[in-house]
C-alpha cells in the first residue's frame, strides 16, 4: 500500500515581524552559522546505487547485530507472538519494523518542515528566524531523502501511514498559536525522540542506503534540538505560573502519545498478528522497554536544561524509568561544545 489521504489543520497564529536586525544571540548566530555550512544535497551525497530488496537477508549482519534483533523481537523467547517464527519470516518481520520506522521518520520530518516554517513566522527575534529558515531547509531534504528511500528502494508498497499517536502529537503542535509551544512540542520532544530513534534505528536498519542518509539526517538533527533548547531557555522564566501550567500539561500529554508511539500496532496489523497480544509483547518485553527507555535520553535531560522538570513531569518520567537521563548533557551544551572543537 502506499500513503495516501491528507491533513488539515486550523489555527489562530500571530505572526511576528521585527524591525531590531541586530544579532544579539551568540550561542544562536553559531548554531546558524555552523547550520549554513552543513548543508548536504540528498541528490548527490547520497549514494543511490546499492539495490535494496525487501525480505532479503543482510549477508553483511554481524552476530552481535543478528542478536539484538532476535532478542528485541523476542523470538527465542516462549511467550513472544513470534515463537515459532521460521528464518524467512523473522527476516521479513525485521523488513517490517524498517519500514515502520522509515515511514514514521518520514511523516515526523516533515511535521517538522511544517513547524519549523510556523516557527519562522511566529518567533520575535530575527536570530531565531534566520536559524528557523535554516531548519526548514533542513527538514525538506530530510523528507525528500526518506520519500525517495521508500519510492525508489523500500518501494511505495511497504511504506505505512502516519501513526495515530504522531498524528495526534502533530496536530496538537500544530493547532498551537503560542511559539514557545510549536517549540517545545516539535523541538523538543519530536526531534528529540527521533536523533534516539535515528541512532537505534542504525543498529537494526539492513541496509547502506538508509544508514547513510540517517547518518546525514542525525547530523542536522541535532542542531536543531540545540536550537530549540536555546530558544526556549531564555523564554521559559519568564512565564507565569498559570502559563508554566499550560506547558507542563502539554508536556504530560505530548510524552504519553510519543510512548504509546513505539507499541506498534500498526506492524502487528499488517503482519497479522492478534494487536492486543502484540502490544502486550511491545509493553512488557524487557528489549522494548529498553528501546522505550533510550528514545527518552534526549528529551529529559533538556526539559531539566529548560526548568520544566516540575513534579509532575518528574513523576511521569519515574514511571516509564526514564528519569536517570536527566544527569545527562542537554543538547544545546553538547552541540555547541561540538562546534567550538
Ligand atoms: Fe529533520
Ligand atoms: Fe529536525
Amino acid at each position: 500500500m502506499t500513503t495516501t489521504g491528507m491533513l488539515d489543520v486550523t489555527a489562530d497564529v500571530l505572526t511576528k515581524f521585527t524591525w531590531n536586525y541586530v544579532q544579539d544571540n551568540p550561542a544562536l548566530v553559531k548554531l546558524y552559522e555552523k547550520g549554513k555550512v552543513s548543508q548536504w544535497n540528498a541528490t548527490t551525497d547520497i549514494d543511490w546505487t546499492p539495490e535494496v530488496v525487501f525480505g532479503e537477508p543482510d549477508p553483511e549482519m554481524t552476530p552481535e547485530a543478528r542478536e539484538m534483533i532476535d532478542n528485541f523481537m523476542g523470538f527465542n523467547s516462549p511467550d513472544s507472538p513470534f515463537a515459532g517464527m521460521n528464518e524467512n519470516e523473522r527476516i521479513r518481520m525485521g523488513w517490517e519494523f524498517q519500514s515502520w520506522m522509515v515511514s514514521q521518520f518520514m511523516h515526523g520530518e516533515q511535521g517538522a518542515l511544517v513547524a519549523t516554517a510556523r516557527l519562522v513566522e511566529t518567533v520575535p527575534d530575527i536570530d531565531a528566524k534566520y536559524y528557523g529558515a535554516n531548519q526548514v531547509a533542513d527538514e525538506a531534504r530530510h523528507v525528500e531523502a526518506y520519500a525517495r528511500y521508500i519510492n525508489d528502494k523500500l518501494g511505495a508498497d511497504h511504506a505505512y501511514e502516519i501513526s495515530a499517536p504522531l498524528e495526534a502529537l502533530l496536530v496538537d503542535i500544530m493547532t498551537e498559536k503560542r511559539w514557545d509551544i510549536t517549540y517545545l512540542g516539535m523541538q523538543i520532544m519530536v526531534e528529540g525522540l527521533a536523533l534516539a530513534a535515528f541512532g537505534m534505528g542504525n543498529v537494526l536498519f539492513r541496509d547502506p542506503v538508509i544508514k547513510q542518509i540517517t547518518d546525514y539526517v542525525m547530523r542536522d538533527e541535532a542542531r536543531h534540538v540545540a536550537f530549540g533548547v536555546l530558544a526556549l531557555k531564555e523564554a521559559i522564566p519568564q512565564l507565569s505560573s498559570a502559563e508554566l501550567a499550560d506547558r507542563e500539561e502539554f508536556l504530560l500529554e505530548a510524552i504519553d502519545l510519543m510512548y504509546q508511539r513505539f507499541l506498534l500496532e500498526q506492524v502487528w496489523e499488517r503482519v497479522g498478528i492478534d494487536v492486543e497480544k502484540g502490544k502486550a509483547f511491545a509493553r512488557n518485553n524487557p528489549l522494548m522497554i529498553i528501546f522505550r527507555q533510550m528514545l527518552f535520553s534526549k528529551i529529559v535531560p533538556n526539559v531539566n536544561k529548560l526548568g520544566l522538570m516540575t513534579s509532575a513531569v518528574r513523576q511521569r518520567f519515574e514511571e516509564l524509568q526514564v528519569i536517570q537521563w536527566a544527569s545527562t548533557p542537554d543538547s544545546a551544551s553538547e552541540e555547541l561544545a561540538a562546534a567550538d572543537a
